[in-house]
């Protein structure tokens, strides 16, 4: 049994599978075990699998045939070769046309496929193009429509705010959904009075403070859902020292920042904007208290979520060579 990279193309008509003989190994290509075990038996089977932790998602496909060693100048050896480099851009600056190859031909396919998966599933990984028109495209937006965002849409940002990378798996993060007016009222009243003190703290002026809150307020009680990215430290390693524990902590608030840049990319991909907001954090006991939140549960922001009033104005980005300070 060994691993293998193939192409699959059809010769005179011909449906075949050929696998390269590249020169990594080195020696005499018939001396290899694999192109030695063909030339004694030629019946193959090449298993394709593809695993997931989610078996709902697994696959394979299996497909046997009969192996044969083709040399260069034989029928189909050229095309075999341009099916590869097509397939492998690795192969371009291999000498694969000087070198034979494996040809599978006579084939038959079986397959299976777990029940979560539809063809839009088993489809390659989105383009390039794809990501940067989302990456790019994702903005910071303040005001919003009062329409309602779809339940599903909301569900759908926050699986993929979990699939976020995170310190050991653990996943440190929890979501908080607000949408009743009710709660949004608490949560909006409760934070103005904290900022209120804060701004107060700060020497403002009066009026100043009341029309900074007057907009806060507002913005929270017209926007149509609100999430709070909650720091759930609870599965997290503990650590004798300080220091290790505050590294732990600060990979969690790390993967929780990565967390919520899926949620918002996944919105944006759907058609909705997000506004991140990073209020609670100065006031996480208030939070969880409006909200009647777990203690085990620190609110580390607020997520506006909604249709876009208007386009807001974006910030420049710095370029490549800013941002590359070092390449060596
Ligand atoms: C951790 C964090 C906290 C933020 N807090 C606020 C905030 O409190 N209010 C706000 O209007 N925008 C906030 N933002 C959004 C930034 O201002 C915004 O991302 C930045 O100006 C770049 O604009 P863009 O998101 O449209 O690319 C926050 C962003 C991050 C990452």
């Amino acid at each position: 049994m060994v691993p293998v990279v193939y192409a699959s193309l059809t010769i005179d008509e011909e449906p075949v599978i050929a696998i390269a003989i590249d020169e990594k190994p080195k020696g005499a290509p018939r001396a290899l075990r694999r192109v030695h075990n063909i030339l004694a038996r030629p019946e193959i089977a090449l298993v394709v699998d593809e695993y997931h932790e989610d078996w709902d998602a697994l696959a394979w496909v299996l497909v046997r045939g009969s192996a044969r060693l083709i040399e260069p100048g034989d029928a189909g050896h050229a095309e075999a070769v341009a099916a590869l480099r097509q397939k492998y851009p690795q192969y371009a600056r291999m000498r694969l046309i000087e070198r034979p190859a494996i040809v599978i031909r006579n084939l038959s396919t079986s397959s299976w496929r777990g029940a979560g998966l539809n063809d839009e599933q088993t489809s390659p990984r989105p383009g390039r193009d794809e990501l940067a028109t989302l990456v790019r495209g994702r903005r910071s937006v303040r005001a919003f429509e009062t329409r309602p965002v779809p339940r599903a849409i909301v569900e759908e940002a926050i699986a993929a705010a979990g699939w976020a990378p995170s310190p050991h798996g653990r996943q440190p993060w929890r979501f908080v959904v607000v949408e009743s007016q009710e709660r949004r009222d608490a949560l909006a009243d409760a934070m103005a009075e904290t900022w209120r003190a804060q701004l107060r703290l700060d020497g403002q002026d009066e009026t100043i403070v009341e029309a900074r809150l007057q907009k806060s307020r507002d913005r929270l009680q017209r926007t149509p859902v609100l999430i709070v990215p909650c720091l759930y430290l609870e599965g997290l390693d503990a650590y004798p020292d300080a220091d290790r524990q505050h590294a732990e902590e600060t990979m969690a608030v790390q993967s929780l920042g990565a967390a919520v840049q899926n949620l918002l990319l996944s919105l944006y991909a759907a058609g909705v904007d997000g506004g991140w907001m990073c209020a609670p954090l100065f006031c996480p006991d208030v939070v969880q208290t409006a909200l009647g939140l777990d203690p085990t549960l620190d609110p580390h922001a607020l997520i506006a979520v909604g249709y876009a009033a208007s386009d807001p104005v974006r910030r420049p980005r710095l370029t490549l060579n800013e941002l590359i300070v070092d390449w060596q």
